[in-house]
């Protein structure tokens, strides 16, 4: 029997994460349970797994340092998810990781740390999870996958703003919020919208498994059935393929290497009938370019990428600022940061207040 901590346990990945556990009482023992704000939510799910609530904003944190677990699931919001993630390899724990940002903000750091205790990061968002699954056969987790690999292909919905209006500007809130394949927190569900979501991904596959961002492409695929492919040295291109459903991703993370059953909807590729693809339009979706000059910059600018997107996301979602504003005021973050090198924490953390105040002002 695994045992695992989950980390923003009340969330949209943390809730399909409670189910895995309970269709599989036999494979898994929820021994912590973190969350921000909802402490009714953590001490309910607390007291249906026999595990210990942790509430607050370091209670992530404080649950991985005061608990031994084969697994921890970190699905917080943000730069929250880094100070756990790091414990958690620190302590020799596995990480199954949903929170992108840590990735996007000190990959370099994490990934490292990860080699150096010879822990295994599992990716749980459905993208790099379609290539770590494309990848179990040809080569070792954490080792030098890009010897094999001459591509990784990220797959993207397009999110609600694929096709039209062609005037952005008056978008609001609940119009970003209204995605057409994924039910998932709201700042996710914004980022997929901007396909600034999509620019962390690459990032986060960047990291996950050591290719760089260069060969690292993007399609357009509003199925969301091919959750992403790899193409390899030889010409061959492997791709995963199920409903777009988090659960499946999330559960493999915990068993893998293992498979378990799980009661599920099926692919009907006959009811399919047509899979589509197209390559995204950069003039509509500049957050992807953004994101290519902030990975090619290096240092801190990906951490102040992802801190300039978590203030203007925000502002947005309150009507602070208008819809079209939120990758034009991270541009601006990113061009004008200091020079920091993405050296240690400290770092990392000092590039992140710097690109909160400076969104927040502007
Ligand atoms: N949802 C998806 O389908 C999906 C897919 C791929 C990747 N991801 C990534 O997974 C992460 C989580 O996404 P989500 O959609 O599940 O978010 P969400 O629905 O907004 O849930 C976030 C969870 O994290 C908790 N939390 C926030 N800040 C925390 C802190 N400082 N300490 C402890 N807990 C904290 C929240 O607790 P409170 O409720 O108390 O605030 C909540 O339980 C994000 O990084 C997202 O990009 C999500």
């Amino acid at each position: 029997m695994k045992k695992i901590i989950i980390l923003g346990a009340t969330g949209s990945i943390g809730t399909s994460a409670c189910d895995i556990v309970r269709t599989h009482p036999d494979d898994f023992k929820v021994v912590a349970l973190a969350v921000r704000s909802n402490r009714a939510g953590v001490e309910k799910l607390a007291a249906e797994f026999g595990a210990k609530a942790y509430c607050g904003e370091d209670s992530a944190a404080r649950a991985v340092a005061e608990n031994d677990a084969d697994i921890v699931l970190v699905s917080t919001v943000g730069l929250s998810g880094l100070a756990p993630t790091l414990k958690a390899i620190e302590k020799g724990m596995d990480v199954a990781l949903a929170t992108k940002e840590v990735m996007v903000a000190a990959g370099e750091l994490v990934t490292n740390l990860a080699r150096e205790h010879g822990v295994k990061i599992i990716p749980v968002d459905s993208e790099h999870s379609a290539i770590f699954q494309c990848l179990q056969e040809n080569c070792a987790i954490n080792a030098h996958w890009n010897r094999c690999v001459r591509r990784l292909i990220l797959t993207a919905s397009g999110g609600p703003f694929l096709d039209g209006p062609n005037d952005l500007s008056g978008v609001t809130p609940a119009q970003a919020l209204n995605h057409p394949r994924w039910k998932m927190g709201p700042k996710v569900t914004v980022d997929s919208s901007t396909m600034m979501n999509k620019g962390f991904e690459i990032l986060e596959a960047r990291w996950l498994f050591d290719v760089p961002a260069d060969r690292i492409d993007v399609v357009v695929h509003p199925e969301s059935v091919v959750h992403s492919l790899v193409e390899f040295e030889d010409g061959a291109t492997l791709a995963q393929l199920s409903p777009p459903d988090m659960r499946v991703p999330i559960q493999y993370a915990f068993t893998w290497p293992e498979r378990r059953p799980a009661v599920r909807a099926k692919l009907d590729l006959p009811a399919l009938g047509a899979l589509t693809f197209r390559a995204p339009d950069e003039n509509r979706f500049p957050a992807l370019k953004l994101v290519k000059e902030a990975a090619q910059a290096g240092g801190t600018r990906t951490a102040v990428l992802s801190a300039a997107d978590e203030i203007a996301v925000d502002r947005f979602l309150k009507g602070e600022i208008k819809y079209t504003d939120i990758v034009p005021l991270v541009r601006a973050a990113v061009e004008r940061a200091p020079e920091i090198a993405c050296d240690s924490i400290a770092r990392v953390l000092e590039a992140d207040s710097w690109a909160r105040s400076f969104a927040a002002s502007h």
